[in-house]
């Protein structure tokens, strides 16, 4: 166990009393389960250089608490998203007020690891604070509120936050286009280039992307990507497309090769951002090779594409996953089980991006 006192200090503990607290406080056991699979285990990020992509998982304050956590997330990736931490309930709690303790905090442990982050998400229709429903707006109001939300959230993390989801989900469920919302009711459909020029202008480093969930077999990823397209010809600051990606037990892996290439085509780039799979509970080993096969595919599908440059899976592992809450009844699947070891998604995904790197890939 010597190899502890710099495991811990090299998982983000700066403080030498956290350290000492940290060492005290360990649980020997299951941290000697992660010492051994990274010690074991080649970083998946590592692999994953050779076919330029990011390898990451959205992250929440409760994902850092355990030194297990910390181990597995600093060994295994090179890119995090924040999961809810910047979403407009947590840093835009009151009209005026922004609280970015808990980014700050995420982007902290993710700077000292070399990881890039992702910003999730400036506009979206939910999670948003109450008082914004109460409030009535004209289409004036409504765009200096959109302005300066994202003039502060951006300005404050700016040169910290590698790429943004500016606009999420912005399509309707029913295919009718975009979907209501406060922004779309309020400003009309301009507030999606309005979004992006203001995130652009707070932080002209930034890629910013249109990040969407399939629907309907992948006709939300053609409107996404006819969306992105259009912004480009009108001149707005759109850099790439996200492909959200939570599966559900099928997996049509032409539709998405197919809409990858065409915003490949346009010049943009594109994020596989919110990967996970999920069946109706009870897990079995059967349903962990099949959620293995998909995940694995979409990994395939990311190390074959020039344009896809980050791969993120939803959840560091099972139990920290957000299925279980938001689908009763149906267990998630991602590359740590709940005791925080491998999945057969996880070494389908080391699989996949240990396959040979695609210099000169058409
Ligand atoms: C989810 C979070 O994981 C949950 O913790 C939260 O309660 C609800 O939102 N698509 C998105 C994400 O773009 O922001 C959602 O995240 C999952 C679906």
């Amino acid at each position: 166990m010597s190899v502890l006192p710099a495991l811990v200090a090299g998982v983000g503990l700066a403080a030498a009393s956290a350290v000492a607290g940290a060492l005290d406080a360990i649980e020997v056991e299951p941290l000697a389960g992660a010492v051994r699979h990274t010690e074991r285990t080649e970083p998946l990020h590592a692999l994953a250089d050779a076919h330029d992509v990011s390898v990451g998982v959205a992250i929440g304050t409760s994902s850092i608490d355990e030194i297990e956590e910390r181990v597995l997330l600093a060994h295994h990736f090179d890119i995090v998203t924040l999961e809810n931490e910047l979403k407009w309930e947590v840093v835009h709690p009151a009209p005026g007020e922004f609280d970015f303790s808990r980014s700050d905090e995420l982007i902290d442990f993710a700077e000292t690891h070399g990881m890039a982050v992702r910003g999730h998400t400036l506009v979206w229709h939910r999670q948003l604070p109450t008082w914004l429903d109460d409030r009535p707006m004209t289409a004036q109001q409504a765009s200096a509120l959109l302005e300066r939300h994202i003039t502060e959230v951006v300005g404050h993390h700016a040169g910290r936050i590698d790429q943004w989801d500016v606009v999420n989900e912005p399509f309707a469920d029913d295919g009718s286009g975009l979907r209501p919302s406060v922004w779309l009711d309020t400003i009309g459909p301009e507030y999606v280039a309005m979004a992006f020029e203001h995130a652009h202008a707070a932080d002209p480093g930034a890629r910013l992307f249109l990040n969407d969930y399939d629907g309907w077999n992948g006709a939300k990823y053609v409107q996404l990507v006819d969306l992105a397209a259009d912004l480009l010809a009108d001149g707005v600051p759109v850099h790439g497309a996200g492909f959200q990606l939570h599966l559900a037990g099928s997996l049509d892996v032409e539709m998405i090769v197919e809409q990858v290439r065409r915003a490949e085509r346009l010049g943009l780039e594109v994020a596989f951002t919110e990967v996970d799979d999920r069946s109706p509970a009870p897990m079995t080993d059967t349903i962990r090779r099949a959620q293995a096969d998909r995940i694995g595919a979409l990994a395939r599908t990311c190390a074959a594409s020039p344009a896809c440059r980050s791969f993120v899976v939803w959840g560091l592992s099972d139990g920290h996953s957000w299925i279980p809450e938001h689908f009763p009844g149906e267990v998630p699947g991602t590359l740590f089980d709940a005791e925080l070891a491998p999945t057969p998604a996880f070494h389908a995904v080391a699989a996949a991006f240990t396959s040979p790197s695609h210099t000169g890939r058409s």
